[in-house]
């Protein structure tokens, strides 16, 4: 509870790819062998192959603990996807994550977009990430039954902003 002051948020650089991948373990989200595609993601955004795409991170005390991820959806007026958003295990619950959505919606906000969809898991396991995005004022506006794998569905979030 005492972490928020200090926390800041800045656009990630490219020496934070590292800590980002150590991030997408430490939040549970993804395993220590499963990062190859999310480097090849990072790499994409910082080797300027993915102009408008943006990873931002959220420091406390000069250590990298959350980290988002948010690009335009392609064939859309001013539709946009957050790809990615997670908190070290240790610094969740703390407001942290709900800190760094709302900055990221408020770029966004500022630049006139106009819609954000996040995508997630329908399992068992993501009802607190759901609880989350509703907590947050997203509302659940599709779900593409067995999208990930046979039982797993992919829940779609919506909020206008
Ligand atoms: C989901 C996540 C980004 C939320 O960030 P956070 O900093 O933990 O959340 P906040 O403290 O801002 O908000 C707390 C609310 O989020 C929900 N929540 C989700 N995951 C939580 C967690 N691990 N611990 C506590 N609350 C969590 C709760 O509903 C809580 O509200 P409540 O206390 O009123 O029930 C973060 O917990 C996380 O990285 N989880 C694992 C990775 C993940 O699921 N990423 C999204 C993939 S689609």
């Amino acid at each position: 509870m005492t972490e928020k002051p200090s926390a800041a948020i800045r656009p990630a650089a490219a020496d934070d790819q590292s800590a980002i991948l150590d991030l997408a373990v430490a939040s549970g989200l993804f395993q220590q062998d499963e990062t190859a595609v999310l480097a090849e993601m990072l790499a994409d955004v910082f080797n300027g192959q993915l102009p408008d795409h943006h990873w931002i991170v959220l420091e406390n005390a000069a250590t990298v603990i959350a980290a988002a991820y948010v690009a335009p959806e392609v064939m859309s007026d001013r539709a946009w996807n957050l790809y990615f958003i997670a908190v070290a295990r240790r610094h969740q619950g703390r407001g942290h994550g709900t800190t760094l959505l709302a900055h990221v919606e408020g770029v966004l906000r500022k630049r006139g977009e106009r819609l954000l969809l996040i995508e997630t898991s329908g399992l068992e396991g993501f009802a607190a990430t759901r609880r989350f995005y509703r907590g947050n004022g997203y509302e659940e506006e599709a779900r593409i039954r067995d999208f990930y794998r046979a039982g797993e569905d992919k829940i779609v979030f919506r909020k206008l902003l």
